[in-house]
Parts: structure tokens; sequence; C-alpha cells
């Protein structure tokens, strides 16, 4: 039996706060601690009392005085854009024609795919993700790639093969019958392999004709455990060019309803320019929409309006968008986020911003029982966060008076030199217990 007390400041979220005030929604031990057994959460809350749980000599690593919380969940991002971040100067269709299907051409190439695989895992560890729910490129080779990156770091990732079969180069389509074929071969090697989970990823309307798109239905009808991740509504001329290519259909939304492919297991990446009518569909069928601040601003596609989804009652969750998101970071994330919702006249607050960035994103995926809080029998997945990290940070922080004000700052200012430590079941992936650098792949 494998031991480990992780001490600190514990904060982890119980439900959705409801203001800047609510404590109801949050656990919060100022001398805490978790207790890590054999990989899980086997006792969380005062230190005094979780000691008491663990056997004689059990490792301790005493993190105080760092905030000590659920390891960071990023709903949507691309690896093989890891080394297309920062790709100057154009919207959405012109960038992804100029550098994107430029870029994932690399990762036919095993040997690439396997290079990067492993870097950008290092990343979201190094900033504090343990979990995120990537596209990967046409090939399969890619989603090997990912998958072998993930399993050799134990980590909670969701991932699959991108299925493009028109307006996209030669190299990176693949026919309606070979998309489905490799994509079923990729669900029987991986979804539900260790803590792998596969998304089903026709990537958007505008790259799959209706014959991919029936594949797609039937992908889903197949394997209905599994998720299934497309983009909606980022753009305007990605709209009109989307909704043209399917006359037939009501709207945006209503192309990917036509085909069943919306229901709870489905992220759909961006929902910036939707009408009520879409909205309410997303919320009859249960669908996520995803929020990506850094990548909407960067691309200039708009802004996501998050009270418009809680009036009409639809699920949303928060990502990276990495590589038109510019940043690996969750805090920064919230940072743009807190911006653009701002922008608008509407609020997001410190105990929200980590709420969604934790349970938030946990919910959204229905991973709760396991990931996104530290409750007893939890994976422990944990990060811990330094609100001192930077000069500028740990003067800021002499003067902050509150939980809240500490995480605002953690996450107006943070980046990844405030994750201190990130933990993966239970084993230290950072720093490691004697500051040794990350394991490699
Ligand atoms: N829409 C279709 N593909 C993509 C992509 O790779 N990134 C973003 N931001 N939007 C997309
Ligand atoms: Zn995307």
């Amino acid at each position: 039996m494998s031991e480990l007390l992780i001490r600190g400041r514990v904060l982890t979220f119980v439900k959705e706060p409801e203001g800047i005030d609510d404590t109801a929604s949050y656990r919060f031990f100022e001398d805490g601690a978790v207790l890590v057994r054999n990989g899980k959460v086997a006792g969380v809350g005062a230190h005094a009392e979780v000691a008491k749980q663990a056997g004689d000599g059990v490792k301790v690593a005493d993190h105080r005085p760092h905030l000590v919380l659920p390891g960071l969940i990023d709903t949507h991002l691309h690896f093989p854009q890891t080394q297309a971040i920062a790709s100057y100067g154009a919207q959405l269709l012109e960038w992804l024609n100029t550098y994107i299907f430029v870029e994932e051409q690399k990762f036919k190439a095993p040997e690439h795919a396997a290079f990067i695989a492993g870097r950008f895992m290092d990343e979201l560890l190094a900033n504090g993700t343990t979990t995120a729910v990537a596209y990967c490129s046409v090939h399969p080779e890619s989603v090997d790639a990912f998958f072998n990156a993930a399993e050799a770091r134990n980590m909670r990732m969701v991932g699959g093969k991108v299925m493009m079969d028109r307006n996209a180069p030669e190299a990176l389509t693949d026919m309606p019958e070979k998309g489905y074929e490799e994509t079923k071969r990729l669900i029987a090697k991986w979804h539900g392999r260790g803590r792998a989970h596969y998304a089903i990823s026709p990537r958007f309307a505008i790259t799959s004709t209706p014959g991919q798109m029936e594949m797609s239905r039937a992908l889903v009808a197949e394997h209905p455990d599994c998720y299934v991740q497309t983009h909606l509504s980022e753009n305007k001329d990605e709209i009109a060019f989307a909704t043209s290519l399917y006359p037939q259909a009501k709207d945006y939304t209503d192309i990917y309803a036509r085909y069943d492919l919306l229901g709870r297991k489905t992220l759909l990446g961006h929902c910036i320019h939707l009408s009520d009518r879409e909205i309410s569909v997303l919320a009859e069928t249960g669908a996520v929409g995803v929020f990506c601040p850094t990548s909407n601003l960067f691309l200039g596609s708009g802004l996501f309006d998050r009270d418009r989804f809680d009036r009409l009652g639809a699920r949303y969750s928060v990502a990276t968008d990495v590589g038109a998101g510019t940043s690996f970071s969750m805090l920064e994330t919230m940072d743009e986020a807190y911006k653009v919702l701002h922008l608008q006249g509407q609020r997001l607050s410190p105990l929200n911003s980590f709420y969604m960035m934790t349970l938030g994103n946990a919910r959204a995926l229905d991973l709760e029982h396991c990931i996104g809080s530290l409750h007893v029998g939890a994976d422990a997945d944990i990060v811990v966060l330094d609100s001192r990290a930077k000069p500028a940070m740990e003067l800021r922080m002499q003067v902050a008076s509150s939980l809240t004000e500490e995480l605002f700052i953690l996450q107006t200012m943070g980046d990844d030199r405030s994750v201190a430590e990130v933990y993966v079941a239970g084993k230290p992936m950072k720093c490691g217990p004697r500051g040794a650098s990350a394991p490699a792949p």
C-alpha cells in the first residue's frame, strides 16, 4: 500500500458558487491535508484529523503556505497545434488554411507526433492541468502518440482523431468510410484503456461532407459512451460557409442536430454567435458550449455570452483552445475569461473561476465522480499553487486579506510559475520529491 500525506491550504468545491461570498460552495482548510492511498484520495480535511488516518511512517509533502486544489481541467485544445501558437494576423478560416493545415500535416510522421505529444503532456502538467480534451490530427498515428504519452504519465485524457473529408489539403483528408473505420479501430484500442477516453471528432461542418456526418452519426450511435467534439459558431465567415453547405439546416446548430450529434457527451468549441433558439437546443440536448477566451480574442472571433447560456439553461465549460488559444495556462485563460465577460457587463467571481477550472469542467465531462474535486475516492490529481510565485505577486499578496482576493490575484497575475507541484494519481510530476525534473516519456 502506498500512502502520501499532502499538506497545505486545501481548497475544493462542492457546488457552483452563487456569488463572490458563497462560502457554502467550497471546503477550505487553512492547515489542511489530503491523504493519498494507491492513487486515490483517502482522506481530506484539517491536517490534525487527516494525519490520524495515515499509517505510521507515511511520506509527507509539506506545501504550506501554498494552496492545494484538484488538478485543473482543460476541455478543448489541439495537440498538433503546440508549435503553431502565436501564428500572426489572421481570422479563423485564413488562419486554418495558412498555418494550421500546414502544421498538422507533420503528424503523419509517428516520431514527430510522439515528440510533440510528450512535450504537450509535460506542458499541460507544468501548468497544473491534469486532464484535457484534445483534438489529434487526421492521422491515426497522432492518436496513438497522444494516448501513449498520456499513459506514460498515467493522465486521464480525452482525445480523438480529427475527421475531415473536404475543404482541407488532400494530405489531411480521410474519406467517410476510412474515417469511420480508423475511428472505430482507435476506439477499440484506446477507449477505457487505463485512464483514456475517446472523443469522436468531426472537425466542423465545413470540413465534413454529409457522407462523413452520416458516419459520425453511426459512430456516436454505436459508441454512446464516447465523447463527441466539434466546433460551432466561432466566426461569422465560418457560419456563412457552414450554413451554405447545409442549406436544409435551420442554422449552424441544426446541422449537428440533424445528424444526432448533440447530447450530454458533446463538446462544442466556441459557441459565440448563437441565436436563443440554438442555445435552447443545446440546453435541451445537454450539449456543452466550450468558452475559449484567449482563442476568441486572438482570432478576433467574438465574445462568449455566458449569461445567455445561464438564462437559457445550457451547459458550458472553459478551455484554452491551444493553438488559437495563446496559453496552456488555465489561470491565464480565466484571466482572459474575466475580461471577455467584463466587456459585456458580466461578472466572473474568483470563486466561479476556480470552480470552472475544476469541478465545473469535471461536471461538463460528467466525470465529477473521479476528478475536479478532492472527495474521498476521487483520483488524486492535485495541483499546488503558489500565490507569491513572482515578485509582483508577492508584493500584491502583502496587502491581500481574504481567500477570494488571493484567488483573484492568482488568476490575474499567475501562470505556470505559480504551479509549485502537480500530482497525477498521487505521483508528483513537476518538481518531484527532491526537486527532480519531470519523468521522461
Ligand atoms: N474550427 C475548426 N478547426 C479549428 C481549429 O483548429 N481551431 C479553432 N479555433 N477553430 C477551429
Ligand atoms: Zn478547437
